[in-house]
């Protein structure tokens, strides 16, 4: 296997083993982690009848935010690597319920043509990091975007501005076994976007144009409840798979340990208050375009 061959089998086991993490907190995930997309959705604005790809849709809860806005003359579709957050996305957001939505497990790299496309616009909450060749999937979505089309997307930028995350991993990390491979360098993981010119050199090596980056600090809220709290944020980070697998007496050591990292995050009584900082970013597709 080629170095971007072996990225993708790595991330494709990781997010299959992901998947049952991010199944089980799926509410928890639309409903506190709502900030790291709002300014996003914000910005995509998406409209009345149009058509619009959600790229590593997950579990599928901004894929039925999209569904809602562009209502039953638009149409949207949900793309997303992991089987299981795909089966339960539809599970979630039946088209009975959300007429125009659709979803589709497949590795938005590899994808020759996206179901459904042509799209007016695409929209990815924290997920162009994670790719393993992101020039390839930013390619993908260009394709699938009519000329004109626009891409607004959010991603982290770099550990500092986003310390919950390595909190959960640090504190839980010394009771679980073996965890995956941490990412070196450009290899894909939350932070691979830290430093904004790569993002906008992907972006244009893909073929967008007019790209802008603008760093946001956005929190999310979540309620003064350490244990739930710490398992949420474990389950799904790269401890999640070894959290699981764990025998219970590590799992409620691993969730103190991430629970006192977590700590000065929290106000008694009030709960948690969750800095993050992303990058949103938006690009848009020649007007006539004509790359392959
Ligand atoms: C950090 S999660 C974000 C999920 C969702 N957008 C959210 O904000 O709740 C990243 C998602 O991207 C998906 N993903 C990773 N690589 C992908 C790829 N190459 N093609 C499609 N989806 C991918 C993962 O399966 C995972 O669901």
């Amino acid at each position: 296997m080629d170095g971007t061959a072996t990225l993708r089998h790595r991330n494709a086991t990781f997010w299959a083993n992901a998947a049952p993490g991010w199944i089980r907190h799926a509410d928890r995930q639309d409903d506190i982690g709502r900030p790291l997309g709002a300014v996003g959705m914000h910005r995509l604005a998406p409209q009345p009848a149009e058509r619009v790809l959600d790229v590593g849709c997950g579990c599928g809860g901004t894929t039925a935010d999209i569904a809602a806005a562009v209502g039953a003359d638009g149409a949207v579709v949900g793309i997303d690597l992991a089987d299981g957050m795909v089966v339960t996305a539809r599970e979630r957001f039946p088209a009975d319920r959300y007429p125009g939505i659709r979803f589709q497990a497949a590795d938005i790299e590899t994808l020759d043509v996206v179901p459904g496309a042509p799209f007016d616009a695409a929209f990815s909450r924290m997920t162009l990091m994670l790719l393993a060749d992101p020039v390839a999937g930013c390619a993908t979505i260009r394709r699938a975007l009519r000329p004109g089309g626009r891409l607004v997307a959010t991603v982290f930028r770099d550990g500092g501005a986003n310390p919950w995350l390595p909190a959960a991993l640090l504190g839980a990390a010394p009771h679980v076994g073996a965890l995956p491979p941490l990412p070196v360098g450009d290899e894909p993981g939350p932070f691979s976007f830290a430093d904004p010119t790569r993002l906008d050199r992907v972006l244009t090596a893909a073929g967008f144009v007019n790209v802008t980056i603008e760093p946001h600090d956005v929190t999310m809220n979540a309620p003064d409840e350490a244990d739930v709290v710490a398992e949420w944020l474990i389950e799904i980070g790269p401890a999640g798979a070894a959290y699981r697998a764990a025998p219970p007496a590590n799992q409620a050591n691993a969730r103190a340990g991430a629970a006192r990292l977590l700590e000065r995050f929290r106000a008694p009584g009030t709960g948690y208050r969750l800095p993050a900082g992303i990058w949103l970013v938006t690009a848009a597709t020649p007007a006539q375009d004509v790359r392959a």
